[in-house]
């Protein structure tokens, strides 16, 4: 038998029927296998391959809709790109229990973004500092230049901040350039004026310049919201003291934090994908700011009112654009936004963070009283009854079946059919 090899060259100068046919003989593809790459959906193939390197297929997950939410005293129906069952119908679930107080208030989010400068090699970092607070205008100039549009249009360079930084291979200056990108995630933006300014950075201090690249780390662009949640319709005083037991035990263990700032991004990560942001700069930013106390913390926070509602807030780093990168390419995330209906990438962002405060009280209301098994079951269950080859209309007879004996497996899937066939009554 020929050896398996993945060391395969010119690979991306193949067309993709060409990728198709080369995949399918070295880890043998069958017909369904080919059809199912070949399925490109609203994509057309020459597009899609365009987007990123060696393209084979197109993937594709569950656009759902979440409901209920008023934001600002704005309705929003908000689409959620997500693999995993019972999340877009918690979030709706929780916006329905903060609509009774209100809704959701989110602050405005300033879209500024931060890019990093990294400065090594100078013989005196005091002078190098003075020298560089001294030419701001002119690198902010030369920032500017690289964008005259966005600088027209009210945004740009607007500062820099500078900072001492001590490594293993000694101090470095790191020079933060503070860009508002308006509507844009702005990580292209802010990427090309640093690039612009580091040669005059180096004439003006000396030095050696290596990095110039964006932070996703964006705690100039922090999004925040709160809501009230009625305490009957979480299920009552019992539910809400179990709420603020969890919050309580995700303030001090990280252990949990993480699982309960990971509910959170359920929902964020959702919005994110379906507007066709970037979901890993979101979280990498989400997940370092809950950490930047020097503890691992919650992204939320939890009281109550003087009726015993609970009152939650969140605050976390939401870099969402409405223009550029992938939200005006991808016919699904232009569609998306037309759904969302937002009018600036702020308001993405307010939503961004009105669904992640959702998202975790929903998660934690149900942790708190029936546990999140049953909610996740009935749609799992539905899935292993499809797996196990159940015909469509004894899908729900079966996916009750496994619920009722608490055995959610192919194998009793197949078990219960066989009973159900036999003329058993179940
Ligand atoms: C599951 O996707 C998310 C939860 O684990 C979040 C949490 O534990 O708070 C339910």
């Amino acid at each position: 038998m020929k050896e398996f090899r993945s060391d395969i060259s010119g690979f991306y100068k193949l067309s993709i029927d060409e990728r198709q046919k080369l995949l399918s003989e070295l880890v043998d593809l069958n017909q369904d296998d080919l059809e199912i790459l070949s399925t490109f959906g609203y994509f057309q193939p020459a597009q899609i391959d365009n987007l990123i390197e060696n393209v084979v297929g197109s993937y594709q997950l569950p656009l759902g809709l979440a409901f209920n939410f008023k934001i600002n005293d704005k309705d929003f129906i908000i689409p959620m790109v997500i693999e995993e069952p019972s999340v877009v119908a918690a979030a709706s679930n929780a916006a329905k229990m903060a609509r009774k107080h209100g809704g959701f208030h989110s602050d405005e989010v300033k879209p500024i973004m931060i890019s990093q400068i990294q400065i090594t090699q100078l013989k005196d970092i005091e002078v190098a500092i003075e020298s560089l607070k001294k030419s701001k205008e002119l690198l902010l100039k030369i920032a500017n230049e690289q964008d005259p549009i966005l600088n027209k249009l009210g945004g740009g360079a607007q500062d820099i901040e500078i900072r001492e930084i001590h490594t293993n291979k000694g101090k470095m200056l790191i020079l933060h350039l503070l860009v508002n990108v308006l509507d844009a995630m702005g990580a292209n933006v802010v990427n090309t004026m640093a690039e612009a300014i580091s040669p005059k950075i180096e004439e003006i201090c000396g030095g050696k310049i290596y990095l110039r690249i964006v932070s996703n780390l964006a705690t100039h662009r922090l999004a925040r919201s709160r809501a009230t949640f009625d305490k009957e319709m979480l299920g009552g005083t019992e539910v809400v003291e179990g709420i603020l037991n969890a919050y309580e035990f995700a303030l001090a263990d990280p252990y949990r934090a993480t699982t309960h700032n990971k509910g959170i991004m359920n929902g964020i990560v959702a919005l994110t994908l379906a507007t066709g942001n970037d979901t890993r700069a979101i979280e990498s930013g989400a997940h370092a700011f809950a950490s930047i106390s020097g503890k691992y913390s919650p992204l939320t926070k939890f009281k109550l009112d003087s009726d015993g509602n609970l009152i939650g807030e969140i605050e976390v780093p939401l870099a969402l654009g409405i223009i550029g990168g992938m939200t005006k390419i991808h016919p699904m995330a232009r569609l998306a936004l037309k759904i969302l209906n937002v009018k600036s990438a702020s308001e993405l962002s307010q939503v961004g963070a009105a669904l992640g405060l959702a998202q975790n009280v929903a998660a934690l209301r149900a942790l708190a009283s029936e546990g999140i098994q049953k909610g996740h079951m009935s749609l799992h269950s539905r899935n292993i009854a499809k797996l196990a080859g159940v015909p469509d209309d004894l899908i729900e007879k079966v996916s009750k079946n496994m619920i009722k004996d608490k055995k959610i497996r192919v194998d009793y899937a197949k078990e219960i059919l066989k009973k159900i066939n036999e003329g058993k009554n179940l």
